[in-house]
């Protein structure tokens, strides 16, 4: 495992007092925070910067795209607020990727540059609707590669799309995976997801959980399972 504690856990809220009271329960069982696009439009950066101070790295889910000098300033922005971790959509193109990769190569520590390859939410046909052509797992690695090749850190993606990615990109390149359903626990809009444990053993470095965990009538007990599950120790 390249993360001690890979799981992040998806803060999917408007509500901070809600979002800081799940991490304060979660934080001895888990490795990072997700905040994403609902809790920055509503709460801004401040409410970031709650996040990044309980002392967990914290991904901000940014999914950019735009023009490069745009994203490079979006970049920079949110780099600003500590967090560990960020992403943006490869669909962007490698000028705009590099543009954000040379926009926090100077921070210290750089916060991981992580591409959205092709939403899940978009099957063949809403995918040839927009002119995208041929099979969504061929773009997936196209872009993943392309990513690579703009100097990114890593992928999110599906676990059952891991081994597509590593074919296109090698080894070295991160995974960071949402769709994550322990045994047991209700699916909700997802539909194709691993376990914890399926998860890393098909190569996933991060998992991202957001409802097994924040919609559990006890947060820090689903955080703790999972990590038991997982062999994790408790920090
Ligand atoms: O509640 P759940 O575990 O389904 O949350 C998964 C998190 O991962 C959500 O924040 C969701 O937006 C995010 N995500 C996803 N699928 C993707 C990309 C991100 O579920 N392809």
């Amino acid at each position: 495992m390249r993360f001690a504690n890979p799981i992040f856990v998806a803060l999917d809220t408007p509500d901070l007092d809600c979002a800081l009271a799940i991490a304060g329960a979660v934080k001895p069982y888990v490795g990072g925070l997700k905040v994403g696009l609902e809790f920055i439009t509503a709460l801004g950066p401040d409410a970031v910067r709650r996040v990044v101070e309980t002392g967990l790295p914290v991904f901000a889910d940014m999914k950019f795209h735009d023009i490069p000098n745009t994203v490079a300033g979006a970049a920079r922005a949110i780099a600003g607020l500590g967090v560990a971790m960020f992403n943006v959509h490869a669909s962007g193109g490698e000028a705009m990727m590099r543009a954000a990769a040379e926009a926090v190569a100077g921070f210290k520590p750089r916060p991981l540059l992580i591409a959205v390859t092709v939403l899940t939410s978009l099957d063949e046909a809403a995918l040839a609707a927009v002119g995208q052509r041929g099979p969504a797992a061929s773009q997936v690695g196209r872009l993943a590669a392309l990513a690579k090749t703009s100097g990114l850190d890593g992928v999110v993606t599906s676990a059952h799309e891991i081994a597509a990615v590593r074919a296109a990109t090698g080894p070295d390149f991160l995974t960071v995976v949402p769709g994550i359903r322990p045994a047991g626990s209700e699916k909700a809009d997802q539909r194709r997801v691993m376990t914890p444990a399926e998860a890393l053993a098909a190569g996933a470095d991060i998992l991202v959980v957001g409802r097994p965990i924040t919609a559990a009538s006890d947060p820090a007990k689903a955080a703790e399972a999972i990590a038991r599950e997982l062999g994790l120790p408790k920090t």
